[in-house]
This record gives structure tokens, sequence and C-alpha cells, in this order.
């Protein structure tokens, strides 16, 4: 990720609103949307802090972040393997790939002399992950899964 200056750059605006829950995002499972919610409310959280906190601070949300995303991913990938879901590979590599980067920033942001996290293009990669993952990766799998109960197969968990 290279660095730029954020308030030169164009069609970059650190200070947006951060993304927000929409109905468009509802995958039909009411246990992940909600997991799903709770994910952008401290997605938000991070890039709110990002226009304001300090470094400690962003470090801090960033984890908070991160924690929930590992749980978050778990549970579907739970949830894909126990409904033995074609498309499971796929979409862990996704969960993988997205950890990966932020476990990257994390560690940008805890070197005492790097860059740090750049706000305006952190936030744009964020908010365009969650919703395409969310919005197709995570809808595509719920809608198989949604087919499998109603087929009578016991829901997992
Ligand atoms: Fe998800
Ligand atoms: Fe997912």
């Amino acid at each position: 990720m290279t660095r730029v200056n954020a308030s030169a750059a164009p069609g970059v605006h650190p200070h947006r609103m951060p993304i927000r829950w929409r109905s468009s995002l509802s995958v039909g499972i009411d246990s992940i949307d909600e997991q799903h919610k709770e994910l952008i409310r401290r997605a938000a959280a991070f890039l709110r802090g990002l226009a304001d906190r300090s470094r400690q601070d962003v470090g801090a949300l960033l984890s908070y972040l991160r924690i929930y995303a590992v749980a978050h991913f778990g549970e579907e990938e739970e949830a894909m393997r126990a409904s033995e879901y074609p498309g499971y590979e796929r979409h862990k590599a996704q969960h993988d790939r997205f950890l990966r980067d932020l476990l990257a920033l994390s560690k940008e942001q805890e070197k005492k002399h790097g860059a740090g996290v750049e706000p305006g293009q952190v936030g744009a990669w964020i908010e365009a992950w969650l919703g395409e993952h969310v919005s197709r990766t995570d809808a595509e799998m719920a809608r198989y899964l949604v087919s499998r109960s109603s087929a009578g197969s016991p829901p997992a968990g």
C-alpha cells in the first residue's frame, strides 16, 4: 500500500461518512446479519478513529476490528463446512486475505517510525471489501445455507 497525501489526492475523502449497515447488505439469515452489523460498527469506529485519534488508539481499534473479524469468519467457515458448501475454499481464501491485510496494517501501525495507516486509502479499501464480500460472497453462501436447511437437514450449531 503506497502512501499518498490524502488531502491532495483527488477522489479521497478522509472525513466522509464511514461505512454503515444498510438493508441491501442483509443476507437473509438474522444471526449472520447481526454479526455483520457488529463488524461494520467496529470498522466504522476504526475509520472514525483514523481521523482524530492517537496512533496507539488507532492500533487498538484495529485490533478490536480484527478480533471480531476472526471470530465472525470462523463461524461462517464452520457453517460452510457443516453444510459441505461447494464454494468453501474460495470463500475462505477471501477471509484469509482480508485478515492478512489487516494484520499487515497493524504491524505498520505498530512500527515507531513507519508511515502508519493512511486514512483515505484504508477507508476506501475496508468499505469496498466489506461491501463486496457481504453483498456477494456472503449472500451466495447464505442462499445455500437457507436452501440446505429448508431441504430438511438440521440447522448447524
Ligand atoms: Fe460475513
Ligand atoms: Fe464471509
